[in-house]
């Protein structure tokens, strides 16, 4: 079975509610309908009801099972809302009528819902870009305790099964933080591992990857991921974490046995650890491209409750195996 196909079915066993909040885009509105018949999860789409329910005759497709809401009517549920996002803001200087026209929007409103524990997750993205859809997440529903930096991993499935676990190897920051200090990618490295074992459950063997192994190079940087690695050893004792590692030494067993002979996670890493967003996405991109490997991602990790990001030119498909990856992470 393929890993999209397990991560749908072992979604199938919970009753998690997810809110879409671009409800009027058509690929959502097709998503919702396959995530409904497939019992994927409970959906709750935002959106003028009327628009929806026309779209969807338009396009033959049955919303009947789908909550919907619409985030512009003033309803006990919004001020509700609107009521947390005081809450949570007004240290911020959010008065009660700016946190009444934010929860208009449905970003907003749906993040909103996630942190009320109305809905168990979100999934956006096929209409808006990344910063506006990580913004209301990151303001109203936060990170994890011990946590505090949200971060964004890919599952990338290689055509061949020689590296990573049988094939399978797990890319963090690819997403989110353009830079990072040492406790920062410490952060990142832990939350990938966790994520690893939760999502895949294999023991996560991780490489904070670098230009250096094992001070081959000498340079500020370099020295950044070593202390990034004896902290997040610290942190999460339970995984083997290594550090500095160039990425042939962590992924080829060959290189690794000249280049870091001592190294437990040298030469058999199935998560990589990038220093910094610039090395991450460009290194899933061109594994994706030039390999042709399958990328599920991003996946975020390290926020309180899941909330997950669409490319905007993502299909329905996408939308669909993301909603599957937010049930298993709010369970
Ligand atoms: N983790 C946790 N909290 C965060 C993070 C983070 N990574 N980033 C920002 N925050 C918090 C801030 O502390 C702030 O909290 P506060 O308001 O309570 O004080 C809140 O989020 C909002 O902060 P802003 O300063 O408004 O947000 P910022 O301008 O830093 O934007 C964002 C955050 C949107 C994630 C930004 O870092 C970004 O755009 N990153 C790049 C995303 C991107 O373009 N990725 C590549 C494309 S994706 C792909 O190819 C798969």
């Amino acid at each position: 079975m393929d890993i999209i196909e397990g991560f749908k079915q072992k979604a199938r066993k919970f009753n998690s509610r997810i809110v879409l909040p671009e409800g009027e885009d058509d690929r959502i509105l097709q998503a919702a309908c396959q995530i409904m018949q497939e019992g994927i999860a409970e959906v709750i789409l935002l959106g003028d009801e009327s628009k929806l329910v026309s779209r969807a005759r338009d396009l033959d497709l049955n919303i009947a099972g789908c909550q919907v809401i619409n985030p512009a009517s003033e309803t006990e549920e919004k001020a509700a809302l609107a009521e947390l996002m005081y809450e949570l803001r007004h240290h911020k200087g959010i008065d009660r009528e700016k946190a009444r026209k934010k929860t208009s929007n449905p970003l907003y409103f749906g993040t909103l819902m996630v942190a009320a524990g109305k809905a168990d997750g979100m999934v956006a993205g096929a209409a808006n870009p990344t910063g506006r859809v990580l913004r209301p997440a990151l303001q109203t529903i936060k990170t994890k305790a011990e946590i505090s930096i949200v971060s964004g991993a890919f599952i990338m499935v290689l055509p061949r099964d020689e590296f990573g676990e049988k094939g399978v190897l797990v890319m963090s920051d690819c997403a989110v933080n353009p830079e990072v200090n040492d406790e920062e990618l410490a952060e990142i490295a832990v939350s990938t591992a966790r994520n690893t074992k939760k999502l895949l459950d294999i023991d996560p063997v991780v490489a904070m990857l670098s230009f250096s192994t094992h001070g081959s190079a000498r340079h500020p940087l370099v020295s950044k991921v070593r202390r990034a690695t004896n902290r997040a050893r610290k942190m999460a004792p339970e995984f083997e974490i290594d550090g500095e590692l160039q990425v042939d030494a962590a992924l080829v067993a060959e290189i690794a046995k000249s280049k870091a002979p001592n190294s437990l996670v040298a030469g058999r890493a199935n998560v990589l650890i990038f220093p910094d967003l610039q090395s991450g996405n460009i290194g899933y991109k061109l594994i994706q491209r030039l390999a042709g490997a399958e990328a599920v991602g991003p996946i975020l990790q390290g926020m309180d409750r899941p909330v997950n990001d669409l490319s905007r030119g993502c299909s329905v498909d996408d939308v669909v195996n993301l909603v599957a990856i937010t049930v298993l992470q709010s369970n």
